[in-house]
């Protein structure tokens, strides 16, 4: 049961547009894969190009049946994360997840109980952040008393990178520095991100030729490799 948890210290730097790709990712890589949205946003689905008004199933275990996006099945977890009754199953260390999917949960900046109780199931956690002081600052935010590179779970991607701007540049070298082989990519600006986003398509879709999904494909083998995904056979392929 892989658990994919995507999660950041601060709202606003990526964290849903990754969530959505690496998930369309993994299913086109054969694996069978569940995304959940636990933000009261519910903004995950229009990176799959669906629209605000397309309310998600509501993700009721592993016998739930979903609507199916670009092959991954989409889900709505915000009204049950704020059950007591899935809050102190996940508290137990019962597991609502199936052995045989991988798992994607798309939690929001501020909503650190979901985080905490879903971290323990993770097998990998994605902290998004953006070449911007205040996100840089959040680092010390990612999980309380742990500093940044201590975290064993966590794999860090820089999002929004621009090379024609200095602080963007200089943060991505303080990056590489501090975090090592813990940052695993970076995904670089790119404004047909939000222009599918309003058109209400993938961007696969909308800009095939996309900076910004040509990085986030290759994050997302990272993340593949990093969770130990990788089938023998696509290694040889
Ligand atoms: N690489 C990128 N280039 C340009 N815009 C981006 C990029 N990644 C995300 N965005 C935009 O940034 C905003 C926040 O992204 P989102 O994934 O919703 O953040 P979060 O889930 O962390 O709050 C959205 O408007 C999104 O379209
Ligand atoms: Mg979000």
């Amino acid at each position: 049961m892989p658990l994919i948890l995507c999660h950041s210290a601060k709202g606003g730097t990526g964290t849903s547009f990754i969530a959505a790709h690496l998930a369309m990712h993994l299913a086109q890589q054969g694996h069978e894969v569940v995304a959940l949205d636990f933000t009261y946003q519910d903004a995950l689905k229009l990176y799959f190009g669906l629209l605000p008004t397309q309310s998600l199933v509501e993700f009721r275990g592993s016998g739930s049946s979903p609507l199916a996006v670009a092959g991954v099945e989409l889900f709505s977890g915000y009204a049950l994360s704020r059950e007591s009754d899935f809050i102190e199953a996940l508290r137990a260390g019962r597991s609502p997840f199936a052995e045989r999917k991988i798992y994607i949960a798309d939690v929001a900046a501020g909503d650190r109980e979901t985080k905490d109780l879903l971290l323990p199931f993770a097998q990998l956690h994605l902290c998004a952040l953006l070449p911007h002081p205040v996100s840089l600052a959040a680092l010390t935010k990612v999980q309380a008393g742990t500093p940044a590179i201590e975290l064993t779970k966590t794999a860090f991607i820089l999002n929004q990178l621009d090379d024609t701007h200095r602080f963007s540049r200089h943060a991505h070298i303080f990056l590489r520095e501090l975090l090592g082989e813990r940052l695993i990519g970076t995904i670089r600006r790119d404004e047909a991100v939000n222009e599918a986003a309003a058109m209400f398509e993938p961007i696969n879709k909308y800009a095939a030729a996309s900076a910004a999904l040509a990085d986030i494909r290759e994050v997302a083998r990272a993340v593949e490799q990093r969770a130990g995904l990788v089938t023998e056979a696509d290694q040889l392929s």
